[in-house]
């Protein structure tokens, strides 16, 4: 797959001074004002002035000029005009507006997250030593970006953009709620577009090394604020991740995610559909009426904040 990674995005907020500490309270490092860094991933968010909540840009990153080459004549058959150097494309994605960078970046290898010892039934793996997951520690910190979730007024016309002429692969659907979920490098998916009445954006996922990462992080953001909570702990059915969802002061949805499935052929992997897999969480509370509509989803269809 000539695509390797979801590299980075921005995102735009009526209010970004009010909405950055949130970011740097979910783990990410402020390198200057506005941009942000994962533990393993680099600056991987920029947060933007704008009229209203959405996802302003993707970056994602491509091997080398041969796929930018490829990117630009396939987006060219839809009739999108992308502007090219040697290392980046540039277009933008025509439903949502979102600016969409191709560029040339090197494939990010990430540090192993250390493996916990835990016992079960039958497999006793630590003996004589309480599990450190059960100890005070440091916050856990989120790894890298993992994916972006946004509203589409043409969902069908978002999904031929991001496979068609980016090259993004389909990984599973949800025709329940007029879902696709895509991913541009190993992941389950990097990005799903969702019909909405408006574009806007759902939320951000953050990679966590393991489900005690989710719980303490998002635990702590929790005893800070604890009307940040949306939904979780859970596991979603499509992608298998555990995830936690807070919401940030603009009304955007971030959410801690780990182990989420990683598909390397596309000829073993059994779609959703066939699988019996649960369209939205395998378990966890049930799931909120703000997760599936969120409360200012009318607001910014009618073009306000
Ligand atoms: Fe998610």
């Amino acid at each position: 797959m000539p695509l390797h990674r979801l590299a980075s995005i921005a995102i735009g907020v009526p209010h970004p001074d009010a909405v950055r500490p949130f970011y740097v309270e979910l783990g990410l490092v402020e390198t200057r004002p506005g941009v942000f860094e994962t533990a393993g991933g680099g600056e991987q968010l920029r947060i933007e002035r704008a009229a209203r909540r959405s996802l302003l840009a993707l970056t994602i990153a491509v091997d080398d000029a041969d796929d930018l080459a490829r990117a630009a004549a396939a987006l060219a058959r839809l009739g999108v005009v992308a502007e090219s150097s040697e290392r980046a494309l540039e277009c933008r994605e025509p439903a949502t507006g979102v600016r969409v960078r191709l560029a040339v970046e090197p494939r990010l290898v990430q540090k192993p997250a250390p493996l916990l010892a835990t016992n079960a039934p039958g497999r006793t793996r630590r003996v004589d030593a309480r599990s450190p997951a059960a100890l005070p520690t440091e916050p856990a910190r989120p790894r890298r970006l993992a994916h972006a979730v946004i509203g589409s007024p043409d969902a069908a016309a978002s999904r031929r953009f991001f496979v068609e002429g980016i090259g993004f692969r389909v990984s599973d659907e949800a025709p329940a709620i007029g879902a696709t979920f895509m991913r541009c490098s190993t992941d389950h998916h990097n990005l799903l577009v969702q019909a909405a009445p408006v574009s806007f954006l759902h939320h951000t996922a953050w990679e966590m090394d393991d489900v005690d990462a989710v719980g303490r992080a998002a635990a702590a953001m929790l005893a800070a604020d604890p009307s940040r909570h949306v939904w979780g702990l859970g596991r979603h059915g499509i992608g298998s991740n555990y995830f936690w969802y807070l919401r940030d002061p603009a009304g955007n949805f971030a959410e801690y995610s780990s182990d989420v499935d990683v598909i390397v052929d596309d000829a073993a992997w059994r779609a959703a559909a066939s699988s019996g897999a649960h369209p939205l969480a395998a378990w966890g509370p049930p799931v909120p009426k703000e997760f599936l509509a969120p409360d200012d989803i009318v607001a910014l269809a009618r073009g306000g904040a």
